[in-house]
């Protein structure tokens, strides 16, 4: 079947008249898409890598475009989108698309709700050649779509890829022949390949490797971590064709300091996220399972792992609550394909369980703590400092301060949250948790210092201690403060 000429194909730069920021420099123009595109004389195709001389010449015969023509369309401006779409729009023009209104509109006025991009650094933009919208008929003027959209899991800890699944229907109402597809969001190994390209095809009656490439390279950002941020952190990259992995590896090349590795497919790149997050989540629960194993032994467990870190190859693990949209999700993506391929997961699933039942397990050692013949509970307050899923970041996502507050509220104690970086009406939309602006002084039975935010540590642990009544418990499960300083830590 040939494909549908859907798209007027212009790969020139057209930045809808109804964006605010200035239009600036133009994609250079090659009619039409990819058919016939030389690769361009002198084309940065990378400094080393991928060191292929006939590489431009050949992605030019492939029919994608050449890397210098490549128009970004970033599909999903959250945590992980805004930060390369701002990348990107360093080295050519680029969209930033997302289906939200309100976070359009919230990042043209200079707010990213993320705390990713600094105000200063988003108002800067304005002189980049970057394009938001909220309006998916404006992706056509993009070539190359990179797909960064949530991929949760459902109640019943199954993969969700409804938010991917609808990107592609709206990328691929757009795509065009010569167009490449990047994918970003973390999914099990095959996703790309068997979900979404089949969706992508359905929605734009084109072929894969024949009229558009697909490629897929993981996102390893660490939100709240300057020394963790896009730029700094080597990308995996991989692509349908050798050609479009050529392409895809060039294009991330140009905005990522630390270099690339280019996967030998795209189930190996999509694989290589997926155990980053479940060896991070099961060396975590092995940890978490040694914390509880202490604690009956009336040993210190941070006391046990600085002394067992002196042999060169310890790793440096640390227990803790385990929550977010990464570590405590992305093993379920793999033990769903693992099912799907005829094997029973179970050391994965059995850290899984035991880090989403941390949060119980702190509160009734809490208890047991604060518990003393004939004292009754029920008058009890706990403060606790944090909701976040992660310190200085203010994701809510699947938190697990959340575990640790319902199990505190069923033992029948009185529970307040204070959590400066969360935003307020996300904490009781999505968590039903009535943050508290300013803890008063001197109120509680015990202080749980839950998530580390910079905020806390400069509190010290003085002013910390003084949030508690004379002779309140100080619970510190994240190690902010010197053991002396802590009644009870994890
Ligand atoms: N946040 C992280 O630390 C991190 C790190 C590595 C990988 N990832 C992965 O990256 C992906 C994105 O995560 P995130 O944290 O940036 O998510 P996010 O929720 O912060 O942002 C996703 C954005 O996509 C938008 N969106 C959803 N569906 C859309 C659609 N069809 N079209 C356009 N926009 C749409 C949402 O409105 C939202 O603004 C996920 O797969 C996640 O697992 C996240």
């Amino acid at each position: 079947m040939a494909p549908p000429q859907k798209m007027a194909a212009s790969n020139t730069w057209r930045g809808p008249e109804d964006f605010r920021w200035p239009a600036v420099a133009a994609c250079s123009p090659k009619p039409p898409w990819g058919r016939g595109a030389d690769g361009g004389e002198g084309e940065d195709v990378g400094q080393e890598g991928i060191a292929n001389a006939a590489l431009p010449q050949r992605i030019a015969q492939s029919g994608l475009p050449a890397l210098k023509d490549l128009c970004p369309a970033v599909i999903g401006l959250g945590y992980v989108g805004l930060p390369l779409a701002m990348a990107l729009a360093q080295t050519r023009p680029t969209i930033g698309y997302d289906l939200s209104r309100g976070r359009i509109a919230a990042l043209r006025d200079g707010t990213d709700t993320t705390g990713e991009v600094a105000p200063d650094r988003l108002s800067a933009a304005r002189k980049l050649p970057i394009r938001l919208t909220d309006q998916s008929g404006k992706l056509t003027a993009a070539n190359c779509y990179i797909v960064t959209v949530p991929t949760p899991i459902d109640a019943h800890k199954r993969p969700d890829l409804a938010p991917l699944l609808k990107a592609c229907a709206q990328v691929g109402a757009v795509l065009s022949p010569g167009n490449l597809v990047i994918f970003e969001s973390t999914v099990y190994p095959g996703a790309t390949e068997d979900d979404c390209v089949p969706a992508l095809e359905r929605a734009s009656g084109l072929r894969l490797n024949r009229d558009f490439w697909v490629g897929y390279s993981p996102e390893r950002t660490n939100p709240g971590d300057p020394a963790h941020r896009l730029q700094d952190v080597v990308k995996v990259t991989s692509g349908s064709t050798p050609d479009a992995a050529g392409l895809v590896d060039a294009l991330y090349r140009q905005i990522i300091t630390a270099g690339t590795h280019p996967a030998p497919s795209i189930r190996v790149a999509e694989a290589a996220k997926v155990i980053e997050n479940t060896q991070r989540d099961l060396n975590i629960a092995l940890v978490n399972e040694l914390a509880m194993i202490f604690d009956r032994l009336d040993l210190d467990t941070e006391a046990v792992l600085e002394a067992a870190g002196t042999k060169w190859n310890f790793l440096p693990f640390r227990p803790g609550l385990v929550g977010g949209h990464c570590i405590g999700v992305d093993p379920y993506y793999l033990t769903h394909k693992a099912r799907a391929a005829g094997h029973e997961p179970e050391v994965i699933l059995a850290g899984r369980r035991l880090n989403d039942r941390m949060g119980a397990w702190c509160a009734a050692r809490l208890v047991r703590a604060m518990s003393a013949p004939g004292r009754d509970l029920t008058a009890a307050r706990v403060l606790i400092m944090g909701l976040t899923f992660k310190e200085n970041c203010p994701d809510l996502r699947n938190t697990g301060v959340l575990g640790l507050i319902e199990a505190l509220c069923e033992h029948g104690l009185r529970v307040d949250v204070h959590d400066p970086l969360a935003d307020p009406d996300v904490a009781l939309a999505d968590c039903d948790v009535d943050l508290i602006a300013h803890p008063v002084p001197g109120l509680y039975d015990a202080v749980v210092l839950a998530v580390a935010h910079q905020a806390f540590r400069a509190l010290g642990p003085e002013r910390l201690r003084a949030l508690g009544k004379p002779g309140a418990l100080i619970y510190d499960l994240k190690g902010m403060l010197p053991p002396e300083c802590s009644d009870l830590r994890l």
